[in-house]
């Protein structure tokens, strides 16, 4: 449904939208904006969204384990810390930025000044703590993070999108932007009616989305596979697709009771069973997704012409 508007005169809308009100010239701005063309082949960054649907899941430990382990694995790669308002990575990977998304969208800052390197190895675009604006982004906004992220697509193997929880518009625009998303989950029954509400919305509006369940906090071995059934049932029974299962984590207290600032533990243990799980689950990302790093893509394909066109639709 999306992509039929790229079959779409785009010349012939200028004149039309002159002719409307403020309101109509706002909608055709947009949509002109959504149909601007990117340049034709690009080398561009895998990208892949850290999701869930209930907050706390451990999205953020996820995805900055991930991060660690794939740039160990020879990758150039950046998170993108994208919890608007309520950002925490840069806590995780040891590091205290001088500036963040939020001098970014505002021109206070320039991508080099913001993306910083952290002491594991990736590099890190941090977001922005507490600052309301952020957490209800405007369109301008948007347009802008939809730019910087084709930036530092353009210039990594792997980007990786840690998103916040719950499915608000700039939840879901990053999910959609994505080439894949790595959906976590606890195997309780209340994660995974989340979770599922995650699925549901995101494949409604591409339908060709790809979801990689892993279940976190288990508490007894064989229930993150169990979890992951059900939810790959449902998502089958009600919205035609299914999903990959890449594993499960134990519920370990070393993860829980990680001092704020200290590196992940995956690298401070790296031999420990939960660090193994991690290992393991990167592993089977990349057997199930291809390889995790650049390649040439159409510039329509790309994640900022992706980001521009679905937000159309939100
Ligand atoms: N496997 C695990 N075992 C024990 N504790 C864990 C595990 N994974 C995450 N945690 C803990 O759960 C809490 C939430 O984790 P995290 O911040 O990564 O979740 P999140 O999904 O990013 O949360 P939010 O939705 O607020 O962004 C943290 O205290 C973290 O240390
Ligand atoms: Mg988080």
């Amino acid at each position: 449904m999306v992509d039929r508007l790229g079959d779409r005169q785009p010349g012939v809308a200028p004149a039309t939208a002159g002719a409307l009100g403020p309101r109509g010239r706002g909608l055709f701005g947009r949509l002109l904006d959504g149909l601007r063309s990117s340049p034709a082949q690009r080398a561009e960054a895998c990208s892949i969204a850290v999701a869930s649907g209930k907050g706390g899941t451990g999205k953020s430990f996820v995805a900055t384990s991930l991060a660690v382990l794939l740039h160990r694995a020879g990758r150039r790669t950046t998170l993108v810390d994208c919890d608007f308002g309520l950002a925490a990575d840069h806590l995780l990977l040891g590091v205290k930025p001088i500036a963040s998304l939020q001098q970014l969208l505002s021109g206070k800052a320039t991508l080099a000044q913001v993306l910083i390197e952290t002491p594991c190895g990736p590099r890190l675009l941090p977001g922005a703590s507490g600052v309301r604006k952020l957490a209800a982004m405007s369109d301008k906004d948007m347009l802008q993070f939809a730019h910087e992220l084709g930036a530092v697509a353009a210039d990594n193997d792997v980007v990786l999108l840690d998103v916040g929880a719950g499915i608000s518009p700039a939840v879901l625009l990053t999910m959609l932007a994505a080439d894949h998303i790595v959906l976590v989950t606890q195997p309780e029954i209340a994660a995974l009616v989340d979770a599922y509400a995650v699925v549901k919305c995101v494949a409604q509006l591409r339908s060709d989305s790809r979801f990689h369940v892993l279940v976190n906090r288990v508490q007894t071995k064989g229930r993150g596979e169990q979890a992951y059934q059900k939810l790959t049932e449902v998502s089958r029974q009600h919205v035609g697709i299914s999903l990959d299962y890449l594993g499960e984590v134990l519920d370990d207290p070393r993860v829980s009771q990680h001092r704020l600032g200290q590196l992940p533990l995956v690298v401070t243990e790296p031999g420990a069973a939960t660090s193994l799980a991690m290992l393991d689950i990167a592993t089977r990302l990349e057997q199930i997704a291809g390889p995790l790093q650049r390649r040439s893509v159409e510039g329509e394909a790309g994640i900022e012409a992706r980001f521009r066109r679905h937000r159309l639709f939100l």
